[in-house]
């Protein structure tokens, strides 16, 4: 029998169409915790450097090493380590799984790690962050409107929140970008998966 070779190309739109069909926070949780070991080495030619492309975002706008940050959906901790590595300090972790967290621990890149949903209000106290970033997490079956409204909620005022988003999720979600009151400071944009456009997008609380 002959051995069909599944192009590198499918395969990659299998395990982003695999986690994006999850229909609760609860699967996609454990989605996450299946994929966390091999997460890393999976999107190392098509993710890795978004998460390094909104650090470098980040130092533009907010470069005070010890400020107090949140990597929101911080998962395996691709962020954190590009934080680190421009010598932020003080980068605190939440994610719905666990397991990506386990391995985000490892890395020794964050102050704190919390297992939370983002959709809890009570997730963190108000006003209690200098910036809080969200690589990847703005998506389809992941965070939505309520996740971005907690979000807010966490910034201390002037606090700048960084998002990632892919042009069509962006449609999505522009209605309640341009109702909170804050600034649109910096977009870049950049392809990925071919034919996608993905923002990297930086806000400030207050106008
Ligand atoms: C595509 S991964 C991105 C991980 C990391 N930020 C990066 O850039 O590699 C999305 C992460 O967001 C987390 N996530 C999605 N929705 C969430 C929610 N409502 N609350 C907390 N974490 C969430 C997932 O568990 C997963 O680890």
């Amino acid at each position: 029998m002959t051995k069909v070779q599944v192009p590198e190309e499918e395969k990659k739109r299998e395990w982003l169409s695999w986690i994006c069909d999850s229909q609760t926070p609860e699967e996609l949780r454990d989605k996450y915790d299946t994929w966390a070991n091999s997460y890393d080495r999976d999107v190392e030619k098509d993710w890795r450097f978004m998460p390094r492309n909104a650090a470098l975002a980040l130092q533009k706008v907010l470069p005070t090493k010890d400020a107090k940050i949140l990597d929101a959906g911080a998962g395996t901790g691709l962020l954190g380590e590009a934080l680190a590595e421009l010598g932020y300090t003080k980068v605190i972790a939440a994610d719905l799984s666990q397991e990506m967290l386990a391995v985000a621990k490892k890395k020794q890149v964050y102050k704190e790690l919390y297992q939370c949903n983002l959709e809890d209000s009570q997730a963190f106290a108000k006003e209690t962050f200098d910036a809080i970033l969200a690589t990847g997490v703005f998506a389809l079956a992941h965070a939505g409107v309520a996740v971005l409204h907690n979000l807010f909620g966490y910034l201390k005022p002037d606090g700048v929140l960084l998002m990632t988003i892919r042009g069509d999720y962006r449609n999505q979600m522009q209605e309640a970008l341009d109702k909170l009151p804050w600034s649109l400071v910096s977009q870049d944009e950049f392809g990925i998966y071919e034919t996608d456009t993905m923002y990297v997008l930086v806000f400030r609380k207050g106008r």
